[in-house]
């Protein structure tokens, strides 16, 4: 009768174990699948820098909604509209041509400021002070039906500024 017993009815806390094994035994399933996927992703080229589709296109609004002689951050593609004077657009990148810190724009002083070695540039990115050796490096606008439409794609090297660089409605 004892013997039954011990069989019919396991020791208190037995089938709570093999409940947390199993737990454990799918979690560590699930890691593994993450580490693979995360190495895959790692490893592949990403679609963002492969394709020249829509995906990398930062469609920043309406020519209307951006002040003359002004600077728009868009800091999750990486640059800042300027919006010049004349009514141009230039989209210029947030990282310094020195060493890749990122521009911060000053709006009293009517400059971007580099915080790790205080280089500036002006409005158009033309370096005021040095170690900067160039400019900053500005992407492709395109302007359609009224839409000003940013490529972050191909950040475009540039030793000075030019006005074909600047594009408008
Ligand atoms: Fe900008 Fe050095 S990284 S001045």
């Amino acid at each position: 009768m004892k013997e039954k017993n011990k069989h019919t009815n396991p020791e208190p806390g037995t089938s709570r174990r093999r409940f947390l094994k199993k737990v454990w035994g799918v979690l560590g399933i699930i890691a593994g699948v993450e580490v693979l996927a995360i190495s895959a992703g790692f490893f592949s080229p990403s679609k963002r820098n492969v394709t020249n589709g829509s995906r990398n296109i930062v469609e920043a609004g309406n020519v209307g909604d951006f002040k003359l002689n002004s600077v728009f951050p868009f800091r999750s593609g990486k640059f800042y509209l300027v919006r010049l004077s004349d009514g141009g657009f230039l989209a210029v990148s947030l990282k310094c041509s020195h060493l890749g810190c990122s521009v911060l724009w000053n709006e009293d002083k009517k400059e971007f400021i580099c915080p790790c070695h205080a280089s500036s540039f002006d409005l158009v990115g033309k370096v005021i002070n040095p170690p900067a050796p160039r400019p900053l490096d500005t992407f492709p606008v395109k302007i359609e039906q009224g839409i000003v439409k940013v490529d972050i794609n191909n950040p475009q090297r540039r030793n000075n500024f030019n006005k074909d660089q600047v594009v408008y409605a």
